[in-house]
């Protein structure tokens, strides 16, 4: 493993398991590999296609000698799974950054409930591993279309907590599917809830909990990918900092509009969920179409994410 200034490492594909669901479990190592907690992903850069992606790690956060990831080819997306699939053979190195959590667990927790449903399954392995070795109270719903297509199958049934791990398949019968009235426990101060998937596996899991009355700070989320809406009426940004004022027209996004101009943002998902591109914002009516602020970071009105959010009038950035 190299580090740079940015921490930017180089890692080695050393094993490749195609699994069910035309998911590759993908194990990547290095010399001397930072430490993770629960939830963290990697930032991994696809040269060919210009792409940074974030897959999160599901390897025991114990682990010292390799990360883990699980990467759904989904011909679907931009290019970035499938880039993945046909790079990362073994052997291959990978430029990386990370590892970071914006998924956190709460190990204060007294019950922990992880919802993962299709690839959103790679973050809570990782979780429950963690609660395992706690010796915490936990379980985790992993929701498939089948279990044809149910990734980390045999290994989550031959893990040492396979007894709190509950499969539910959609082309099975109805009592076996995820039913949130019954999976969920009640809500209370010390009990939290994680969720990952699909966008609306994720809606479902949290207004039916924050409805049900768990604390939306109790319902944890990371979005791997989001279906956003990148156009708009035009408005004005004004990068203070840099003393340039644009326009963003309809189909522009601020961070592409000001790097136009030289004024350079980093930006890595381009759709609102891994929060690289925050900026800090001096004032004006943001339009929030990102999933990676929280409510209340919202409400504060001083940051958003460029390359996707967009404005009402003008905003004035602190850049
Ligand atoms: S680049 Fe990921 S949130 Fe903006």
């Amino acid at each position: 493993m190299s580090l740079d200034m940015t921490d930017t490492m180089t890692l080695t594909v050393t094993e490749r398991i195609d699994d069910r669901g035309g998911i590759a479990r993908i194990r990547l190592t290095g010399d001397d590999l930072p430490s993770v907690t629960a939830g963290a992903h990697l930032d991994i850069y696809l040269p060919d296609v210009d792409l940074w992606r974030q897959y999160s790690l599901c390897s025991d956060p114990a682990e010292t000698g390799f990360y883990e990831i699980g990467v759904l080819k989904d011909p679907a997306s931009r290019g970035g799974s499938v880039e993945v699939h046909r790079v990362a053979q073994p052997g291959a190195t990978l430029k990386v950054e990370g590892p970071r959590n914006h998924f956190p667990l709460d190990e204060s927790a007294t019950k922990t409930v992880l919802l993962g449903g299709g690839i959103g399954i790679t973050p809570m392995i990782a979780m429950a591993k963690r609660l395992h070795a706690l010796g915490k109270d936990f379980v985790l719903h992993y929701c498939t279309r089948s279990q044809s297509v149910t990734a980390f199958h045999d290994a989550l049934k031959a893990a040492p907590f396979s007894d709190r791990v509950v499969f539910h398949h959609d082309d099975e019968a109805a009592e076996q599917k995820l039913d949130l009235t019954r999976d969920l426990p009640a809500p209370a101060p010390d009990t939290h809830l994680y969720v990952c998937g699909p966008q609306g596996f994720m809606d479902w899991v949290i207004d039916t909990a924050e409805a049900a009355g768990h604390a939306t700070g109790n319902v944890h989320r990371e979005y791997f990918s989001a279906d956003v809406d990148l156009t708009g009426d035009s408005f004005e940004v004004e990068a203070r900092a840099s003393g340039v004022t644009l326009t963003i027209g309809p189909e522009d996004t601020i961070a592409k509009k000001l790097a136009e101009h030289g004024i350079k943002i980093d930006v890595k998902c381009e759709e609102g969920v891994c929060g690289t591109c925050v900026t800090d914002v001096l004032s004006g009516d943001i339009d929030h179409r990102d999933q990676f602020l929280t409510d209340e970071e919202r409400e504060d009105g001083d940051q958003m994410c460029v390359c996707c959010s967009r404005g009402r009038g003008k905003l004035v950035l602190d850049i």
